[in-house]
């Protein structure tokens, strides 16, 4: 099994690597409406994820299901411009696939970003979210089944699930550019349906900030093969129950739409900082 995994890693290693002339450093996951910033890069090596061995092919409409490679801020960078989210059917391993193969790249970094529903009643729709933690309330994980030694160990420590220097860096570069962050915790569901206000109380419970239903499985994956995290949650809403309004997906989306300026330049910002650590 962990031998089959090896091989799928390789395979599709071995199809984007052969366009690349320079091996990336960091791996972008980019959430809801934040996909643009692929459109960014310059010198862009684009990989369908249809041409890549292996690969998950997304379903989410407006997402666009490839990798782009090439320079963010004069640093090497490969960007998944859609994600695989574990709502729409795809397993936990198929999710993890395309993680592990932006480290076998070369990728010493991940920066994942998403959209995400404010559980902290100190949260407006419009902040930004340095994630400190996650807590899994998938109940499933990505590493569940035989281990692949190769790529991490069995039981992998998650005390420093998103790196803490990285989390100071980003704050400290926000507020350079005059933009506030928040940092908290993420709830990580499964979706597809938004939370009822009693699971929503019972996150507050459990310390959650934000909740969102992405995330978690890559971010396991990465601590896994050794990759430093760097989450970003844009909250666009804020979760049920909390205010007295009911939740609709085109809200977040027009809350994606009007922060996307600044969470392009924070994040331009934080790679050209990442860069001279
Ligand atoms: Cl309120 N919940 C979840 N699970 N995901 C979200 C969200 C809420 N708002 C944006 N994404």
């Amino acid at each position: 099994m962990s031998a089959e995994i090896m091989d799928q890693i390789d395979e599709a290693v071995k199809a984007v690597e052969k366009d690349l002339e320079e091996e990336p450093e960091f791996a972008l996951i980019l959430g809801s409406g934040l996909g643009v910033l692929a459109d960014e890069i310059e010198d862009p090596v684009v990989v369908s994820y249809e041409d890549i061995p292996n690969f998950p092919v997304s379903t989410v409409e407006g997402h666009a299901g490839q990798l782009v490679c090439g320079t963010l801020e004069g640093r090497q960078v490969v960007t998944m411009q859609g994600r695989f989210h574990y709502y729409e059917g795809y397993s936990m391993q198929e999710i993890a696939l395309p993680v592990r193969v932006m480290s076998e790249l070369g990728c010493e970094g991940l920066i994942v970003t998403n959209a995400a529903g404010g559980i902290n009643r100190d949260y407006d729709a419009g902040d930004f979210m340095v994630i400190s933690d996650h807590i899994n309330m998938t109940g499933d994980n990505p590493l569940r089944g035989e281990n692949p030694d190769e790529l991490g160990p069995r039981f992998p420590d998650m005390t420093q699930a998103y790196d803490s220097t990285w989390q100071d860096l980003a704050e400290d570069v926000a507020s350079e550019q005059g933009i506030k962050t928040r940092r908290g915790v993420y709830a990580g569901m499964v979706g597809p349906s938004y939370e009822t206000p009693a699971e929503i109380r019972m996150l507050e419970t459990m310390g959650a900030d934000a909740v969102g239903m992405s995330t978690v499985p890559e971010v396991i994956t990465a601590n896994h093969i050794g990759l430093r995290v760097l989450g970003i949650s844009c909250i666009t809403n804020m979760a049920a129950g909390i205010l007295p309004k009911p939740l609709s997906h085109e809200d977040v989306v027009e809350i994606a739409d009007q922060v996307r300026p600044d969470f392009i330049k924070l994040v331009r910002a934080i790679l050209q900082e990442f860069g001279k650590h």
